[in-house]
């Protein structure tokens, strides 16, 4: 996030809390598409107006990051993105609920790991994974990262609900009942990090203005940064409570420095 929207996010008040992260992100988002100018999906898929199910998703990935770091459709889908024609485009491209799809749930996490191996490895070697291996509502990427993952569930009663799925009295995870309100607290307390470290930068940018050294404070956000990135790495695991834990730190020492750059009149 960049320090323009902190800045008016910090002068308005507004508890970001309150707002899922890519409702934020998605106001500034600059598109891509000159990238794709000779592939086939987008071009073909961008003047489709029926079936409006499948036109949707082609304006669910032109707001993703997805599409601003150039990932076509073929790259999740496959097909050939330099054939013209339907027919031969879609060679390869299933719907993801059939087997053959790269995306499908038995596919899915090879189809997703060629790009970002340390959250389906966290994911796949975890107890969690194996318990619900068997389950057919068990979770894969996409539970949690709608289309093109240009939405996740950030907010906290969603995670609630999505956990209590299994983690409910009968259901197939009876015996951890207190989960579904542990996960949603592992969301809010991310929320909190992301973005007491975004005011904290946008302090330090400030300070710059200013002339002010603090070198010594930007590189010890930059490590909490780190931390809290791991954090979602340990609930991608499912081990929410090294997860909490890690998403605190990050909190509790980006407020400290929030609070002495604010004491130091910025
Ligand atoms: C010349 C136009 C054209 C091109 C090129 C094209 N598509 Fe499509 N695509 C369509 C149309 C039209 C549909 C709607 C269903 C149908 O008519 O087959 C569709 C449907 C789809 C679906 C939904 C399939 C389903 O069964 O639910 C996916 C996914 C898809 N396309 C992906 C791609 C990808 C990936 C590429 C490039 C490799 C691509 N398309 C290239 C026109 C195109
Ligand atoms: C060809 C490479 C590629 C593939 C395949 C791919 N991604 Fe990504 N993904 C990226 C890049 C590049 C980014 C932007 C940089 C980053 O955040 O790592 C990204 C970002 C993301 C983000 C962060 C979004 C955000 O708003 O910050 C999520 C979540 C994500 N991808 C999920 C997935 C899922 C789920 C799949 C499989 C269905 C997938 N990706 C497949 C390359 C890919
Ligand atoms: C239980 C929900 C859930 C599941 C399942 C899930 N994720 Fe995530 N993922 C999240 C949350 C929450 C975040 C943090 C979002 C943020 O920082 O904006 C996240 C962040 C990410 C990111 C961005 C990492 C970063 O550094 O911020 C990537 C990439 C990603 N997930 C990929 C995946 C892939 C691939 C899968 C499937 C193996 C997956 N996720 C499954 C909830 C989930
Ligand atoms: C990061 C991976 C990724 C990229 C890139 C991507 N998609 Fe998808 N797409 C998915 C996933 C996963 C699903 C199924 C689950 C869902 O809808 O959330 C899907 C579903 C679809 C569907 C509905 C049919 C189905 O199989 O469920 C269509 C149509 C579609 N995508 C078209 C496109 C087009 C067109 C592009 C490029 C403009 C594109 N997608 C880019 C991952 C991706
Ligand atoms: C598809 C069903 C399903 C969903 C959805 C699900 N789980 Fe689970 N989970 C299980 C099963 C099955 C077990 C093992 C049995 C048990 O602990 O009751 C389990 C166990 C766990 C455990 C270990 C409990 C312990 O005390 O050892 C944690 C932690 C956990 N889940 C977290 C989550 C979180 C967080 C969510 C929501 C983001 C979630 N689960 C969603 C099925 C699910």
């Amino acid at each position: 996030m960049n320090r323009i929207k902190v800045g008016i996010l910090v002068a308005a008040g507004i508890f970001m809390t309150a707002l899922p992260a890519w409702a934020v992100q998605q106001s500034t988002r600059s598109s891509n598409l000159k990238f794709f100018r000779t592939n086939n999906c987008v071009l073909c898929h961008s003047r489709l107006t029926e079936p409006v199910r499948v036109s949707a998703h082609f304006y669910q990935w032109l707001n993703s990051n997805h599409e601003k770091h150039r990932v076509g459709c073929e790259k999740c889908h496959g097909g050939d993105p330099m054939a013209k024609d339907k027919v031969a485009a879609h060679k390869g491209v299933f719907n993801h609920a059939s087997a053959e799809s790269r995306l499908h749930p038995s596919n899915i996490n090879t189809t997703c790991r060629e790009c970002h191996e340390q959250a389906v490895d966290a994911f796949v070697t975890s107890d969690h994974f194996q318990k619900v291996l068997k389950d057919d509502g068990a979770p894969n990427c996409t539970t949690c990262h709608q289309h093109m993952a240009n939405s996740v569930v950030y907010w906290p009663p969603d995670t609630v609900k999505l956990c209590a799925e299994c983690h409910r009295e009968n259901g197939s995870a009876s015996k951890s009942l207190d989960v579904p309100r542990k996960g949603g607290d592992i969301v809010a307390a991310f929320t909190r990090a992301d973005e007491v470290i975004d005011w904290s930068f946008y302090l330090i940018n400030e300070g710059k203005k200013r002339r002010l050294n603090l070198r010594a404070e930007e590189s010890e956000l930059k490590k909490l940064q780190g931390i809290l990135e791991a954090a979602k790495l340990k609930y991608h695991a499912f081990d929410i409570e090294r997860s909490r834990e890690m998403a605190d730190q990050a909190f509790n020492s980006a407020s400290r420095i929030k609070n002495s750059l604010a004491g130091r009149g910025l």
